[in-house]
């Protein structure tokens, strides 16, 4: 763990631009999934180094099974495959791993895999690394709502008490540092539902870089970018300085 506020403690990420990557080489779309996995590593290994404590990667949206079957299935081939060859690794560098979204609409293999890659690896420490998959950022508020709805109805939570504070730990990632920075790849300037509730205060930044291009410079980049960034949280610049 680091205390620098310079350095971001849980950055995030939208992985975009595998497509378009495989289509300049003359390739199919799965050919850039595939060689984005090589990014997710470049990724893990950076954080690790620079001691961040916290990565969340955007894997799979609750909008992405609007794409083609073929394409859908070849990326649930890829996702199984991943996990039989990354968590033994993942494991021996000390990452935690969670798997974050709806979880049931998975078949089987898959399912059984992802449980046992979050129960081997949660005594881990080094990084906590979450993957969003079938996930939306409305789905994340509404699934919190439906939670703090059952709370009222056991009677454990007042609904006059529902705000920003009692909700919060019912969202996503609500046992992990806010997200300090949001890196979308590929040059698009969106969020396509990814964290919604949790980027309220990120500092977002944008590369053209699709990711199976992004290695460790590219992320150094962001975070020196992100260094430089003056972050007030609503104050002016002249409370920031005198509070430093
Ligand atoms: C991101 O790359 C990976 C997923 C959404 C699963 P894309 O597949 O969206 O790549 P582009 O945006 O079409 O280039
Ligand atoms: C966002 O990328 C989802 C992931 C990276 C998993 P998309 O490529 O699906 O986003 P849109 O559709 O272009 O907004
Ligand atoms: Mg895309």
């Amino acid at each position: 763990m680091t205390t620098d506020p310079r350095i971001p403690r849980h950055v995030a990420i939208v992985m975009d631009g595998n497509g378009r990557w495989a289509r300049r080489r003359g390739q199919p779309r799965n050919f850039g999934h595939r060689a984005g996995q090589k990014a997710v590593r470049e990724a893990v290994e950076f954080c690790l180094r620079r001691k961040i404590e916290t990565l969340t990667l955007f894997a799979f949206s609750s909008e992405n099974w609007k794409r083609p079957s073929d394409e859908v299935g070849a990326l649930m081939d890829l996702f199984l495959r991943a996990l039989d060859k990354e968590v033994d690794e993942l494991h021996s560098n000390e990452v935690r791993v969670r798997f974050i979204g709806g979880l049931s609409v998975f078949n089987e293999a898959l399912r059984t895999r992802m449980l046992s890659a979050m129960e081997k690896t949660r005594g881990n420490s080094a990084l906590d690394l979450n993957v969003c998959v079938n996930y939306g950022g409305r789905w994340d508020i509404a699934q919190a709502a439906r939670q703090a709805v059952e709370a009222v109805q056991r009677g454990e939570l007042d609904p006059r008490s529902l705000d920003e504070t009692t909700l919060a730990p019912f969202m996503c990632l609500a046992d992990q540092p806010p997200v300090d920075l949001l890196i979308r790849t590929g040059g698009e300037h969106r969020i396509s539902n990814f964290l919604l509730w949790q980027i309220a205060y990120a500092e977002l930044y944008f590369t053209d870089t699709l990711w199976p291009d992004v290695d460790q410079d590219e992320l150094a980049r962001a975070l020196e970018n992100y260094a430089r960034r003056e972050r007030r949280f609503g104050r002016t610049d002249a409370q920031i300085a005198k509070a430093s």
